[in-house]
């Protein structure tokens, strides 16, 4: 039984920052940002947003489809939760108006845990294959301003519901993964920005991508010659294709700039102009290649390597599924990013920093563009929640 992604959504929010704007307030070459790192623009919430928004903005497609009255076990990974004890995926199976027979929880392991989420929801459907999964991917990149890692911020969500007989993308069942114990991003619970060894975790994460493959290529038999296209993970665009570099020289495969276009490019799209959404950043990128790719990859085999810092990797892989192309919200997609709102420097800096209250007052907060659901006050200690459409 094959079993894998029956549909995945992503959203982000309506406002972003041009890392033009950013490159003149930094006193630094745009091309720095553009090309150096591969960032164009990235996203930034509303203040009436949050990862619960976000991630039940990105499911809303699927409950308005009908795609969740089989689920049973939600999933929320995210590095920047919002409590220490209450699930962020309850708040969406309330906004989403979810059965109640439904296991829900939420993993944490940085840029990782939406890979845990999914092969987790594997083994669930393995066992009751009449049922679906939804994992939920959504994070708010943030880090110090004027800090090198700032021009890679940015956030988003995907929601990635997970069956038997997908409609999109076979899991292959081999996998390679590395765990390992080192500090290079991770954000103590008194801050609200990561701190990060920036060269060392770039690093890292291609030291985690070596073993995870050696180990994928052992237990499958495949070779990188095996693969139509790649998926990884993006901090920022260029990371991904400096790994991929690294691992055809480790296979000692040569691979000029067009070749690394025709395998990754796709997949970079949504990412360049949106930045890091951590959790779900490979999973934009994957959005990225279904929607906007023009060849018909039905039948094609892609990689998938995540990697979340502190830190595991994971190298997997799937198969496309005929007839996908009728199962993608690439038209939203495509709507949501061509209808963004610029902000200027100063509105950026004030967003920044804006500070969701912690004094245990009462607030409303005012309305900002946002998607379906919004975070418009706080009560008694308690997020409220609102929903903007029927
Ligand atoms: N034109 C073109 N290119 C230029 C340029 C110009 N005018 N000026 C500089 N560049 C190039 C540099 O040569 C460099 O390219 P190479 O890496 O190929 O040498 C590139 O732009 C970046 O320049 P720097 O190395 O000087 O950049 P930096 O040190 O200021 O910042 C960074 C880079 C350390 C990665 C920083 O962005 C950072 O800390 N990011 C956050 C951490 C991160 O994303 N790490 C990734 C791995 S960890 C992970 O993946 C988990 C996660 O999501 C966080």
């Amino acid at each position: 039984m094959n079993i894998g992604i029956d549909k995945i959504s992503f959203y982000t929010s309506h406002y972003y920052v041009d890392l033009k704007t950013l490159a003149e307030a930094r006193s630094v070459e745009t091309d720095k940002y553009y090309i150096g790192i591969g960032q164009e623009k990235m996203g930034i919430p509303a203040p009436d947003e949050d990862v619960v928004t976000l991630g039940a903005s990105a499911a809303y497609p699927l409950m308005k489809d009908g795609e969740l009255d089989d689920v049973e076990l939600l999933l929320f990974a995210t590095e920047s939760g919002i409590d220490q004890s209450k699930a962020a995926g309850i708040y969406v199976h309330g906004l989403l108006e979810m059965p109640s027979r439904c296991r829900s929880v939420e993993l944490k392991q940085a840029c990782y845990s939406g890979t845990a989420a999914i092969q987790l929801a594997i083994g669930f459907v393995a066992r009751n294959p009449t049922k679906k999964a939804l994992v939920i991917c959504s994070d708010v990149a943030r880090y110090e301003l004027g800090s090198p890692g700032e021009a890679t911020q940015g956030c988003g969500s995907v929601a990635i519901l997970i069956s038997a007989n997908p409609r999109i993308m076979a899991i292959d069942p081999e996998s390679g993964y590395h765990t390992e114990d080192v500090m290079d991003f991770w954000r103590p619970n008194y801050r609200s920005e990561a701190l990060v060894d920036g060269k060392y975790s770039t690093m890292v994460y291609i030291h985690a991508l070596l073993e995870s493959w050696k180990q994928y290529a052992e237990l499958s038999g495949r070779s990188l010659a095996d693969f139509n296209r790649f998926c990884y993970h993006i901090p920022f665009t260029k990371m991904a294709e400096k790994a991929h570099q690294k691992l055809c020289r480790k296979n000692k495969i040569a691979i000029d700039q067009e070749q690394m276009q025709a395998l990754l490019e796709e997949s970079l799209r949504y990412s360049r102009i949106t930045g890091n959404c951590y959790s779900g950043s490979m999973y934009v990128g994957l959005t990225s290649l279904l929607d906007t790719a023009e060849e018909d990859l039905t039948d094609q085999r892609i990689g998938l390597y995540s990697y979340g810092s502190g830190c595991v990797g994971e190298f997997f892989s799937g198969v496309i599924q005929p007839g996908y192309r009728d199962h993608l919200y690439a038209d939203q997609h495509r709507n949501m990013l061509e209808n963004r709102s610029e902000l200027t420097y100063q509105q950026y800096e004030d967003i920044f920093n804006y500070g969701v209250p912690t004094d245990g007052g009462e607030y409303v907060f005012p309305q900002y563009k946002t998607g379906p659901y919004r975070f418009s006050g706080i009560s008694q200690h308690k997020r409220e929640y609102e929903s903007l459409v029927d």
